[in-house]
């Protein structure tokens, strides 16, 4: 009896000065593991007569399980106390501010910001997107929208032929996104509505051309798409894409070799110094070229013009950039300055949609 005793007290010792975790573990170890104080003299039981059984057994028994509380016990307060230890040692100065990320760097150009815009605004009307390869044939480029062969509106686009194949034909930089409609009505069935924004090149450059720029092309065709669809159309993106509640529109009447009538757009506009503010005012700025699709594009599309009519439209992605977002030299957006970018640039998770907003 007075061994267990003193095993005991030894242990429990042990245990309460055990000053973490590692150490408290190998007092149990030392104490009940295979070859234990504890577990060696529960091995003594098998030699003992019954009656010093009958008295061992149980004070073994007792022994082990205080020692098994007074362990758990004492790990307990060792891992709170470990706790309370990092907790005052592991500061964190929530003030300090964050390291920039990718995402906090890196700007969305505008002219990505506003295709974004335009495909949410559109998509939200129905419109789904078409592309087009920038490498044009002739055909697509000219002769399918109806620009009669040698006709000077060939030479009008300032076009950019690339050498002569072997069969005489010449590939193009497409001059506008209006070969995509050609592709669009060849490949698909109406009813068509399709926007088709992308790159354009023409052999010209100041301070608002460049050789390369973007255009957005409309389309709309089935049985009885007609101009007063095609100004709802218009009238609804201007409205959201320069984000006002109302926009004074003007039709003049224009040609395209493509449309059958033909008209330009202006939009009311104010102008402040240099600025021009779009939805106020009473001056007159060009947006945008529009239609009726004439009907030989629509032949040279495998499409019966008296089944089907539709129109479409042109606008410079640029242009309109330049205006909602008040950026003054076309050249900059191409110039690659990353400073240029930093400035104008648009934060890459703002994402633009009608919902979360398009510019802010
Ligand atoms: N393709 C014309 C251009 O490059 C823009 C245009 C005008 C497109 C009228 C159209 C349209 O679809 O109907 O200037």
């Amino acid at each position: 009896m007075t061994d267990i005793q003193t095993l005991e007290s030894k242990i429990q010792l042990n245990i309460s000065e055990a000053s973490d975790e590692a150490i408290l573990e190998s007092v149990r170890v030392s104490a009940l593991g295979k070859k234990g104080s504890i577990s060696l003299e529960m091995k003594t039981l098998g030699k003992m007569t019954p009656e010093q059984r009958k008295e061992m057994g149980p004070a073994l028994n007792g022994l082990k399980s205080r020692i098994t509380d007074a362990i758990a016990v004492r790990k307990s307060v060792l891992k709170a106390e470990a706790l309370e230890l990092r907790l005052e040692r592991e500061t964190l100065d929530i003030s300090l501010p964050t390291r920039k990320g990718p995402a906090d760097t890196g700007r969305v150009h505008p002219v990505a910001q506003v295709m974004d815009e335009l495909t949410a605004i559109f998509a939200d009307m129905g419109f789904a997107i078409a592309e087009g390869p920038d490498i044009e044939t002739d055909f697509n480029n000219f002769t399918a929208l109806n620009f009669p062969p040698d006709h000077p509106a060939r030479l009008e686009h300032d076009t950019f032929f690339l050498p002569e194949r072997e069969d005489g034909t010449q590939m193009v930089l497409r001059t506008h996104t209006s070969p995509v409609q050609v592709r669009t009505m060849r490949s698909q069935k109406p009813p068509i509505r399709v926007i088709c924004p992308g790159r354009t090149y023409r052999c010209d450059s100041d301070q608002t051309h460049t050789p390369m720029f973007h255009q957005v092309e409309g389309l709309v065709i089935d049985k009885t798409a007609n101009l007063g669809n095609l100004k709802w159309v218009l009238e609804e993106f201007l409205k959201a894409f320069f984000e006002i509640d109302s926009v004074k529109m003007r039709f003049r009447a224009s040609h395209f070799p493509f449309t059958e009538t033909s008209m330009e757009v202006d939009i009311g506009c104010r102008r402040v110094g240099n600025e021009i503010r779009v939805g106020e005012g009473d001056d007159w700025l060009e947006i945008l070229g529009c239609g009726m699709v004439h009907p030989n594009v629509l032949r040279h599309c495998n499409l019966d013009p008296d089944e089907y009519q539709g129109f479409a439209w042109g606008m410079g992605i640029d242009r309109i950039a330049m205006l909602k977002y008040g950026m003054p030299d076309l050249r900059a957006f191409f110039g690659a300055d990353k400073r240029w970018l930093d400035h104008y640039g648009f934060k890459p998770f703002d994402i633009p949609s009608l919902v979360g907003g398009l510019s802010q």
